[in-house]
């Protein structure tokens, strides 16, 4: 079974002479012959347009597209009158949110996730739980500050998705397991000491994920691998059973020489073969 990975596709934030992100992820998805289309997160930063890009890529690719709400699809910055949490209630009706529960691929091979949180421990230890409390630092606020709209405190919403994956794991038995969270689960994923801007995310980090997803993976034999997104990198590596993945399309500004979605696309999607990693 041939699985497509991409995170982070924004396509409002990457909208230029309207969106061209799902029509050449569709265009990819159907050159590469893939049976399943996982996205850890952030299509959009408005929930009804997120859901309507995967109505349009199910409809168009023909195939299961499977997805988790990222930060950015729970922001109530377009729907002000609505919290987080209906906008997550909302999301759970889209058919492919592995929000709503594991699903099954194969007699051997399932999907487990949701958005996941995040707990500072990725964040560097001189500053307080109130200073990351604050979600501002060197004049930049986190704007989950603004839009995420839980009503919780973080470390409870934290513990809240922790919790949820972990009773879906424990429920799940005889079968590979591919866990899926829009946040990191280690701190090989963080942004470190060689980017131009190290000072602030040693404090920036702490909104990036948790140990304790890849501590919860790692805990279960039956995970096979871990994605996540969030970050906008493309990284992967092993480690104690669990071939970690994180690979985001992330913003056209980031992008290597080219706003091109339909040259970026088949560099950034990642296929993964069942049948491959049952070997390997
Ligand atoms: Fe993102």
């Amino acid at each position: 079974m041939k699985i497509g990975i991409l995170s982070d596709i924004h396509v409002d934030i990457n909208y230029s002479r309207g969106d061209r992100v799902t029509p050449a992820l569709i265009g990819e998805v159907a050159a590469r012959e893939l049976d399943v289309l996982i996205l850890p997160g952030d299509i959009s930063s408005d929930y009804t347009l997120s859901a309507s890009v995967i109505h349009t890529l199910r409809r168009e690719t023909g195939i299961p597209c499977l997805f988790v709400p990222g930060n950015h699809d729970i922001w109530t910055e377009k729907h002000p009158s609505l919290d987080s949490w209906t906008i997550y209630r909302r999301l759970e009706e889209i058919e492919g949110n592995l929000a709503s529960g594991p699903v099954t691929l194969s007699d051997r091979w399932a999907v487990v996730g949701d958005l996941g949180w995040y707990d500072f421990a990725f964040g560097d230890p001189k500053f307080s739980k109130e200073d990351f409390e604050a979600m501002a630092y060197g004049g930049r606020e986190w704007q989950d500050h603004l839009y995420a709209r839980w009503n919780r405190p973080t470390l409870e919403m934290h513990r809240y998705f922790l919790d949820k994956l972990s009773t879906w794991l424990d429920s799940l038995k005889g079968k590979n397991i591919i866990l899926v969270t829009h946040v990191i689960p280690v701190e090989k994923f963080t942004v470190g000491s060689d980017h131009s801007q190290a000072q602030m995310w040693k404090y920036f980090n702490a909104f990036l994920g948790s140990p304790s997803y890849g501590h919860l993976a790692e805990a279960h034999p039956s995970v096979k691998v871990s994605l996540s997104g969030h970050v906008h990198y493309r990284k992967q590596f092993r480690r104690k059973g669990v071939l970690y993945i994180c690979n985001c399309l992330g913003y056209s500004t980031e992008w290597d020489g080219t706003e091109n979605p339909y040259e970026e696309i088949p560099k950034a999607l990642i296929t993964l073969d069942t049948d491959l990693l049952e070997r390997s």
